[in-house]
């Protein structure tokens, strides 16, 4: 099979869908690796270092597009990417469509069958390509959150781990999963004092015996929330309920019920984000203020540290793209059926229910929008 690589477009976007390891591996299951020149540059990788394991380096995206049949990426494709998608390309990569009903519609007009990272699962239901970007976000949120409650930024200007004699900052990390444990992990680490809502009550147990009486985890009520609001000096948002859009965990007006210049980061920015006033930001302008409270709402948070992200990403990526060019879709699904929930959409049709909810498309599944293909080739 041809795998075509183009360089990232979103803004502040330096990760790059595979390295020089996995091009090698490519190759040496008898596939061909086009990669668009520089496409590695912001990872800290050279064109060098990919024809050095046999990839070709075409000149720019309109090559890569052209000549290959699955092409890879990290972030959703940006509308000049979509207009250069076509019937027979399969395009991996982070989709996050529930959000994104224009974008879906463009997906399925192009004909392309589209498998997206964050909703391919594992034999026990988890998110394998979610998880180490999960990871990433999950420690960046503490940090940056840390960073935005110093006065020079907006902050209310409070130290996370206070000093002696002076209390720590109260750190509320609203669902407690990948992103949830990892930015408890470093919150934890800064000596922060820190609470863990989830409403899973099993998550919640997980989480009490890893964090072994260093932070505090709270079943998610309302009510709850609302009782620890007016303590908060940062609140991180991580819930997922998976591929569908982030439900609100904070309303508008529940910011009143928080310390003036309190900070929000709200990790689910990606599938619509978990506070209503939350809207996607960037690294160059990444904050805004609502009612006195700055919100943070990077959109591609693992984006700023490509050296580890693109590494952590395509580790986790490669069995899969392996099996995709080895077998073929239809192969791999048969063969691993935890790649089935991947594919959101596929001969013009969204075939992932919590996609075609979100978005209002009809739903298809997968095997039905299959097979029409099977019978035209
Ligand atoms: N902004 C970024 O750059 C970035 C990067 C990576 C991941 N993410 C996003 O972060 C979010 C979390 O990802 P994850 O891997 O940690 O997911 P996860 O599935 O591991 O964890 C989500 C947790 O949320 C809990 N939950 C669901 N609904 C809840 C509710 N109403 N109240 C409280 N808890 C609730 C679940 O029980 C689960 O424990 C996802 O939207 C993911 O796409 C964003």
């Amino acid at each position: 099979m041809r795998v075509g690589v183009p360089a990232e477009v979103k803004p502040d976007e330096y990760r790059v869908a595979l390295t020089p390891a996995g091009v090698r591996e490519l190759t040496e299951h008898g596939h061909e690796v086009l990669m668009q020149a520089g496409a590695g540059e912001g990872s800290a990788i050279t064109d060098v270092d990919y024809q050095a394991q046999g990839a070709r380096i075409l000149a720019d995206a309109e090559a890569v597009f052209a000549e290959a049949e699955m092409v890879l990426g990290v972030k959703e494709p940006q509308p000049r990417e979509v207009a250069m998608l076509r019937p027979g390309h399969l395009l991996f990569t982070y989709l996050h469509l529930a959000p994104a009903p224009q974008l879906t519609r463009a997906l399925c007009e192009s004909g392309a069958t589209c498998v997206a990272y964050e909703t391919v699962e594992d034999a026990r239901g988890r998110l394998p390509l979610l998880a180490p970007m999960s990871e990433v976000a999950g420690k960046i949120a503490t940090q940056a959150g840390a960073f935005m409650l110093e006065k020079p930024l907006g902050g209310r200007g409070v130290l996370l781990g206070g000093v002696p004699g002076v209390a720590a900052a109260n750190v509320m990390v609203i669902g407690g999963g990948v992103v949830g444990f990892n930015a408890a992990s470093i919150a934890i680490g800064m000596e922060a004092d820190v609470f863990v809502f989830d409403r899973s009550v099993d998550r919640l147990r997980e989480l009490d015996l890893a964090f072994a009486g260093r932070a505090s985890t709270v079943y998610s009520s309302v009510l709850a929330v609302e009782e620890m609001l007016p303590r908060v000096d940062l609140v991180i948002g991580a819930v997922l309920v998976h591929g569908a859009r982030a439900p609100y965990v904070i309303r508008r007006e529940q910011l009143s019920m928080m310390k003036r210049n309190a900070v929000l980061v709200d990790v689910s920015i990606d599938q619509g984000g978990c506070f209503e006033t939350s809207r996607p930001t960037t690294h160059s302008d990444p904050t805004y203020e609502i009612d006195g409270i700055t919100h943070y709402c990077v959109a591609n948070m693992p984006g700023a540290v490509p050296i580890t992200s693109t590494y952590a990403l395509t580790n986790a990526t490669l069995p899969y793209v392996l099996a995709l060019a080895d077998l073929g879709l239809e192969g791999a699904l048969a063969r691993d059926p935890g790649l089935r929930p991947g594919v959101n959409v596929a001969a013009g049709k969204v075939t992932y229910l919590p996609v075609a909810e979100g978005t209002g498309e009809e739903f298809t599944p997968v095997a039905e929008a299959l097979r029409p293909t099977r019978t035209t080739t």
